[in-house]
């Protein structure tokens, strides 16, 4: 989505500098010929699978971003009633969402029941219950996969990991059939299928591999128990790269799983964020200053956590690059923004293009749990969104005023 026209760097055909003179700073750009891309390979890559991506909306939750998936043809994985509301304004079939989350409200579900949504991923044994009743209260049978947690490690960072004794999420391994013999008991439960989400920005193939091999062995157990699943759902997770990483495909991954899943009717349901809108969104931002101190280089920025968490959170990388570039020169510095914590950078001790006061910079791969993340920390009002679209730009969300700041206050 982003190359150099001569000096200038363009999202698809827009001009980013032109278009952070336009619309201010910090601006998040997001390409929808990438978002398309990557929804077609991750949809292609298991075309000889039975299949449904379910775009988890956590990692972007724009309606127009949505709304691009939803065109194509994608599913939603949420995780709220504002992701239900969201997902549906986007357009969303009810009967392509699933909805995950380990601490559903009674209103959620009763939201979701309404609707007619494809299937609750159920963390313990008593969400189940309370599925139960509230779907029985509104005479409604609740579908149903249970999430196992399945003791496979990730492999990548402690906070976006989920899969291991550890961790919060899904009903341990020891527990899942006795879970499921609950779920055929109760009469307002149909159980469809299995799930499990192992963690986030994972880079090879291996862990996903552990984890169907677990899924299948549980598919099975049930099977002889008489429970019969309509489909699998692996969740999301699939890394991309921010630095040097080099994760697997989504083509890698089903050349993976076709063996195992030789013979079988199973549907796969997949949950991927990350791998759709990643690499498809920058966070534009204004150099505002530049601070020597003897020791460093700082180089202010008008962009701050509150806008990109994931440095701050995750000590993740992002690469910096210039709106336009001013030459070869380069120097190390420690990029920052205004917010009021130490913690508040978007780069250490790196060697990137000079630049000075005014230059527009482009921090990459910032298009999940980028904006979706962004608070109004330090009453910062939020940034703006555009989507570009060849040689066109739009608006999908207004930036903050200060009245913004303040609604429903007193
Ligand atoms: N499904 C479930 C149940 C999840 O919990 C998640 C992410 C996903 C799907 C999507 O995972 P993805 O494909 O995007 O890896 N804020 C962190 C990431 C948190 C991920 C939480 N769960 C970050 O910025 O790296």
């Amino acid at each position: 989505m982003l190359k150099y026209s001569g000096k200038s760097l363009y999202a698809e055909g827009v001009s980013v500098s032109a278009l952070a003179g336009k619309l201010g700073t910090p601006l998040y750009v997001y390409s929808a010929a990438r978002l398309l891309k990557n929804y077609r390979a991750f949809d292609s890559g298991f075309a000889r699978l039975p299949h449904l991506v379910c775009f988890a909306l956590k990692a972007n939750s724009n309606l127009s971003v949505a709304r691009t998936f939803a065109r194509s043809g994608a599913g939603a994985d949420i995780v709220s009633g504002g992701e239900l509301y969201r997902a549906l304004l986007a357009g969303f079939s009810p009967k392509k969402i699933v909805f995950s989350g380990v601490g559903k409200t009674r209103e959620e579900m009763k939201s979701a029941l309404a609707k007619g949504i494809l299937c609750f991923n159920v963390e313990s044994v008593e969400e189940l219950q309370s599925l139960n009743e509230t779907a029985r209260s509104m005479k409604k049978r609740a579908p149903v996969s249970l999430r196992v947690n399945p003791e496979v490690q990730a492999g990548t960072h402690r906070h976006i990991t989920t899969g291991t004794k550890e961790n919060k999420f899904g009903i341990p391994k020891s527990h899942i059939l006795s879970a499921y013999e609950t779920a055929r008991r109760l009469r307002n439960i149909e159980i469809v299928g299995l799930q499990a989400h192992i963690g986030s920005q994972i880079t090879s193939v291996a862990p996903f591999e552990r984890l169907v091999i677990v899924l299948l062995e549980i598919v099975d157990q049930l099977a002889g128990r008489g429970i019969r699943l309509k489909h699998l759902d692996l969740g999301g997770g699939l890394g991309i790269t921010y630095h040097r990483e080099v994760p697997p495909t989504p083509a890698d991954l089903a050349r993976a799983f076709e063996p195992r899943l030789k013979g079988r009717t199973l549907k796969l349901l997949f949950e991927p964020g990350r791998f759709l809108v990643g690499e498809a969104g920058i966070l534009v931002t204004r150099v505002l200053y530049r601070k020597r101190t003897g020791h460093k280089t700082f180089v202010v920025v008008d962009a701050a956590m509150n806008d990109l968490a994931r440095p701050a959170l995750y000590d993740s990388y992002h690469e910096i690059v210039p709106a336009r570039k001013n030459g070869n020169a380069r120097e190390t510095v420690d990029v920052v923004g205004p917010v009021c914590e130490s913690g508040d950078y978007f780069a250490r001790a790196r060697s990137i293009p000079y630049s000075e006061r005014g230059d527009y910079l482009a921090i990459k791969n910032a298009g999940a749990y980028g904006f979706a993340m962004s608070s109004q920390y330090n009453s910062r009002p939020r940034a703006a969104e555009v989507m570009v679209s060849g040689r066109k730009w739009r608006v999908v969300r207004k930036r903050e005023t200060l009245e913004d700041l303040i609604r429903g206050e007193k």
